[in-house]
């Protein structure tokens, strides 16, 4: 693929999971307004998060990754992005007190919108219409006008990710995130629940650390990292049409950049080395992340990421798994295996979400807690046995109360997943078992740490 790359190179491949949109020119008119708007997030923000991730890839921080599986039109609010927000940092915390690392933080938010299927129609009883792909594609009733593939729709979500990114822009470094308020991001339902106990503990902790480095004479205030915080957006690039008229010139460098988010990824169903969207991916500077199902091999791996990342670049390129539990410890070591013969940098993160998807009895999607524990633990024991890092994790997740995924601390049953399922995509985990998940992680991570020998510092002259 050493021909030339341009935004829109990928129009002359094979595409998959692309809308069929009736009116050509309503989305020709679209994508030229779309074009014309500002970007979401500048080159240089891009790049910080590139030295971010090559920090991950050698091994001296964590991703935390995580996020609704779509988002939608009709839930867009402050309180959601807030308590979205809210149950993120406290992962966070929890990951870099009780792991010691430094945390990079990656939302699965503004922008997150366009869905692949496994079926380009959906049938209920008699009647089949295409399937739902998101908001940014059509509607999620089930009516013929509802699903016709509606381009204004790319309008509403530029708008919806420009509003939502400025919220979370406030809240990462106007106050919000400032580590003295570690306590104030405990959620109030969560007050009586044993994560709420631990969580407070590891808060009063910090508190006390804060309060000892001012009694020793340091000045806080005067320490922007304590105040606030990095935090970045990403999506799944799924809909070409919208990411091209998002993709621009860096004054600064001259090189091309997806400004629709920080990171954008390539999904499972639509990674194939000749098609449409690894074209798109390869010319655009931003990090990147590929997601890597059971039927991806070593040698296929190996031939993406020729492609996605010739350079070698470290941070550049993030794999994300996603094999199940089941199958984890079958595929990560080949994989593994291949990267590190090659010589290539990569940041490995688990998705544990998606290879765990079962139906339940009462006929809801849903991921037991304890299948998606188990394929973390099995990612952070393939990378030990490895000698690699176990880099980080991708969540479905939300800061609300919902009961989507069985089981964690709180035990949500069968029978339970009918009170509050919200989604309008895959389960997620809900705020306790989220943060559930980052303090058992947090485990992982500190295990990996006491696990890793330490060379021994060279005794001179002896
Ligand atoms: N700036 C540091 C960081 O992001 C410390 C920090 C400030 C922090 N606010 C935070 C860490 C909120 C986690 C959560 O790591
Ligand atoms: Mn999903």
């Amino acid at each position: 693929m050493s021909e030339r790359w341009t935004p829109d190179s990928w129009r002359a491949k094979p595409v998959k999971q692309m809308p069929d949109y009736p009116d050509a020119k309503a989305l020709a008119d679209v994508e030229a307004q779309l074009a014309s708007f500002p970007p979401l997030v500048f080159a240089g923000e891009a790049r910080n998060l590139k030295k971010a991730l090559a920090r991950v890839a050698k091994g001296e921080a964590f991703l935390l990754q995580g996020g609704d599986c779509a988002e939608s039109f009709a839930e867009h609010g402050a309180n959601n992005i807030r308590d979205f927000f809210r149950v993120f940092l406290q992962m966070a915390v929890v990951l870099t007190y009780a792991g010691a690392v430094p945390v990079v933080k990656i939302g699965r938010i503004a922008g997150q919108f366009a869905k692949p299927r496994s079926s380009p129609m959906e049938k209920v009883g008699d009647v089949e219409l295409p399937s739902y792909r998101g908001d940014i594609v059509n509607d999620i009733a089930f009516t013929k006008e509802a699903r016709i593939p509606d381009p204004q729709r790319q309008l509403n979500a530029y708008r919806q990710s420009a509003a939502t990114l400025n919220l979370l822009r406030a809240f990462a470094t106007g106050g919000f995130a400032n580590l003295a308020s570690v306590h104030q991001w405990m959620l109030g339902f969560i007050k009586d629940s044993p994560q709420s106990r631990r969580y407070k503990e590891l808060a009063d902790r910090i508190s006390e650390a804060l309060d000892f480095m001012r009694a020793c004479g340091l000045d806080l205030e005067s320490h922007p990292e304590l105040r606030g915080t990095d935090f970045y957006t990403s999506h799944e690039a799924l809909l070409l049409g919208y990411e091209q008229a998002m993709t621009r010139v860096d004054s600064t460098t001259g090189d091309w950049y997806a400004t629709s988010g920080h990171m954008i990824w390539i999904g499972d169903r639509t990674r194939q080395l000749d098609h449409a969207h690894v074209e798109y991916f390869r010319g655009i500077k931003n990090p990147i992340g590929l997601k890597c199902g059971p039927s991806l091999k070593g040698d296929e791996l190996i031939r993406l990421i020729d492609v996605l990342n010739p350079d070698n670049e470290p941070g550049r390129l993030t794999l994300i798994n996603r094999f199940g539990a089941d199958k984890v410890a079958d595929h990560l070591p080949g994989l593994i295996r291949a990267v590190e013969r090659e010589g290539r940098v990569v940041v490995w993160s688990c998705d544990p979400m998606h290879g765990n998807t079962i139906t339940s009895t009462t006929g809801y999607k849903t991921r037991p807690f304890d299948r998606i524990l188990s394929e973390v633990k099995t990612f952070f024991a393939v990378h030990t046995a490895e000698g690699t890092h176990a880099g980080g994790v991708h969540l479905e997740m939300t800061g609300k109360d919902v009961t989507e995924c069985i089981g964690g601390a709180r035990a949500i049953s069968e029978e339970d997943l009918n009170d509050r399922y919200h989604t309008v995509c895959d389960p997620r985990l809900n705020a306790e078992q989220s943060i559930d998940m980052a303090f058992l992680i947090a485990e992982l991570l500190k295990q990996e740490r006491a696990g890793r020998v330490r060379p021994m510092p060279a005794a001179a002259g002896l």
